[in-house]
C-alpha cells in the first residue's frame, strides 16, 4: 500500500537551481521545485466520496475481463515474491533461478552527465542480473509509492504501483484487464497510435469522444453516456485520456474539466486509465491536478513512464492504481513477461531515488522542449493561411489541420516525400485508419534547430502543391492504399 504520510521535499529541492547554474537562467516559475516535481493541483479540494461510493475490493470484479478473470497465479513467482518479503537468507531447494556464478559480468559502471556515477559490482551486480518479483524490484517499488505520494498527495486509499515495460505495457495490460470483444471503450477521437493497435484485437466498440482546443469535451462525453444509459446500451466500463499534451493533439485537459470527467466516471461506472508520460513537459504557469490526485474513490489508473524525460530504451514506467487492480495486473505480468528488466529497474532505482538531480533533470528536458516548441512555432507563423492549429502548452506535438486538403495520405506518402520532408499524417491517431484525415502531426524533438525554417518553407510548398492537386484530380482524394 502507498504510504500515506506525505513527506515533503522541498526542503532538499528547493536548493537545486541554485545549485546548477545551468538551469538558473530558465523561466522564473520553473525555477520553484514544487513546479518540477508536482501535479497536484494548489489547494483543491474534491467531494466526490460525498456523492459516490468508494470502491471496494469486490467492485472490481465487475471490471475485469472474462479473459483476466481465468488468471491464476504462478505457483513459483508467489513463492519468489515471498521470498523477497520476508528478505531472510534461506537454503532453497526451490528456485529455478540460474546460479549468479554463472554470469559473465562482475562490474559495471555508467557515468551519468550530472557527475555522478552509478557502480555495480559483486553482490549488487549479481542481483540486478537476476530474476524478480513481478511487481517489480522491491528498492524500487518503496521509492515510486512514495515519489507518487509526494507528486500527487492523492487521496488515502488501498492503492499500490507495479513495474511495467514501457507506459505501453501498461496500456496493453489495462485492455486486457478491462476490455471483453464489443466492449464500448471512451477515448478521444484522435489518440496515441499505441493505445489504439493495442485495443484493436479485443473488438471494442470505439466511443471517440471529440477535443475542442481544451481536450475532451465533458458535455460531449455526458450526453453520449446518457444516450446510451436512456437505449439501454451496453455502458463502457473503461476510458483511455492523455490527459497532458495528449498525443497527438497537444491539449492539455484544464482542472475543471478534469474533475467534471471524474464525476462522470463515478456517476456512469466507469473506470479512466490516466496515461500521463508528458506530465513534466507542459509549458504553462498553470498547475493542472492530476486524476490520481483526485481519485476519492477509486477509479484511477495511472500510467506513468520516463520515456520522455529520462530515455525511451530503459522502458522505465509504472502503473498506479487500487491494490485489487494491481494485484490483477501482476498475475498480466506473471505470463507476459515475468518482469521487466532487472538491469533497468536498478538503473531507475538509482535516477529516482537522487530526487535533486531527477528534479534538474526534468527541468532541463523541459526547457530543452519548451525551446524547440516556440522555434517551430514561430516558423508555423508563415502558415497561417494554410492551415489551423493551436500552440501547444504541453508535450511534444502540433496538430495542423490543413487548408482545401480533404486528406493528407497522398501528400505525406508521395508530395512531402518526393520533396525531401517527412511528415506524420492525421490517419495515424484514428482508431479507422483508412477514413481520409485533413491533420497533420508535427513534432519538433529531434530535429536541428537550424533546420526548423526549412522544414517549415518546404512544408509550405507541399501544402501548396497538394491543394492544386487536389483541386484538379478530385479522384485523388481517394486514400491511396
Ligand atoms: C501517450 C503515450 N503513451 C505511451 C507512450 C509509450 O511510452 P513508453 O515508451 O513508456 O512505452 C507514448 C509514446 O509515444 C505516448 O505518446
Amino acid at each position: 500500500m502507498i504510504v500515506t504520510t506525505f513527506k515533503s521535499n522541498s526542503v532538499i529541492l528547493k536548493k537545486i537551481l541554485d545549485i546548477r547554474p545551468l538551469y538558473s537562467a530558465v523561466r522564473q516559475n520553473s525555477q520553484n521545485v514544487e513546479d518540477i516535481l508536482c501535479l497536484r493541483g494548489e489547494k483543491e479540494s474534491y467531494n466526490f466520496k460525498e456523492k459516490y461510493r468508494v470502491l471496494d475490493e469486490k467492485d472490481y470484479f465487475r471490471f475485469f475481463s472474462k479473459r483476466s478473470m481465468k488468471r491464476e497465479p504462478a505457483l513459483t513467482r508467489s513463492l519468489t515474491s515471498m521470498v523477497y518479503k520476508i528478505g531472510k537468507q534461506m537454503i532453497s531447494l526451490a528456485e529455478g533461478m540460474p546460479n549468479e556464478g554463472t554470469f559473465p559480468f562482475n562490474h559495471l559502471e555508467m557515468n551519468l552527465k550530472s557527475g555522478s556515477k552509478l557502480v555495480l559490482e559483486e553482490q549488487e551486480l549479481a542481483k540486478a542480473l537476476q530474476y524478480l518479483p513481478s511487481q517489480g524490484l522491491p528498492d524500487l517499488l518503496k521509492l515510486l509509492r512514495e515519489l507518487q505520494q509526494d507528486l500527487h498527495c492523492p487521496p488515502s486509499l488501498d492503492r499500490d504501483v507495479i513495474v511495467t515495460n514501457g507506459a505501453q505495457h501498461g496500456i496493453y495490460q489495462c485492455f486486457d484487464m478491462f476490455v471483453d470483444p464489443g466492449d464500448p471503450v471512451i477515448t478521444t477521437e484522435y489518440t496515441f497510435t499505441g493505445a489504439n493497435s493495442a485495443l484493436r484485437p479485443y473488438d471494442p466498440e470505439l466511443l471517440a469522444i471529440p477535443e475542442d482546443d481544451f481536450g475532451l469535451i465533458p458535455e460531449t462525453l455526458e450526453a453520449v453516456l446518457e444516450e446510451r444509459s436512456s437505449r439501454g446500451l451496453k455502458m463502457p466500463r473503461v476510458m483511455y485520456l492523455i490527459p497532458t499534451g495528449n498525443n497527438p493533439t497537444g491539449t492539455i485537459l484544464p482542472a475543471w474539466r478534469r474533475k467534471r470527467i471524474y464525476e462522470l466516471a463515478c456517476k456512469y461506472d466507469f473506470l479512466i486509465i490516466e496515461d500521463d508520460p508528458y506530465a513534466f513537459l507542459y509549458y504553462s504557469q498553470e498547475k493542472v491536478p492530476s486524476f490520481l490526485s483526485m481519485d476519492q474513490c477509486g477509479r484511477v489508473i495511472r500510467l506513468d513512464s520516463v520515456s520522455k524525460v529520462i530515455c525511451a530504451g530503459l522502458r522505465g514506467a509504472w502503473m498506479t492504481a487500487p491494490s485489487s487492480i494491481i494485484e490483477r495486473a501482476e498475475l498480466h505480468s506473471q505470463s507476459e513477461l515475468l518482469h521487466s528488466c532487472t538491469l533497468s529497474q536498478v538503473i531507475l532505482h538509482r535516477l529516482i531515488s537522487q530526487r535533486s538531480d531527477l528534479a534538474a533533470h526534468i527541468h532541463s528536458a523541459r526547457s530543452f522542449y519548451e525551446r524547440r516548441c516556440t522555434a517551430l512555432g514561430t516558423a508555423l507563423r508563415s502558415l497561417s493561411h494554410l492551415a489551423h492549429w493551436v500552440e501547444p502548452k504541453a508535450g511534444l506535438f502540433y496538430w495542423l489541420r490543413l487548408q482545401g486538403i480533404s486528406d493528407v495520405h497522398n501528400m505525406t506518402f508521395r508530395t512531402a516525400l518526393e520533396h525531401g520532408l517527412m511528415l506524420c499524417p492525421g490517419q495515424a491517431f484514428q482508431y479507422e485508419h483508412s477514413a481520409p484525415s485533413q491533420h497533420l502531426r508535427l513534432t519538433f524533438t529531434r530535429i536541428k534547430l537550424d533546420d526548423i525554417e526549412t522544414a517549415v518553407r518546404r512544408l509550405a510548398e507541399v501544402i501548396q502543391i497538394e491543394q492544386k492537386l487536389q483541386e484538379r484530380e478530385p479522384q485523388r482524394l481517394a486514400t491511396e492504399r
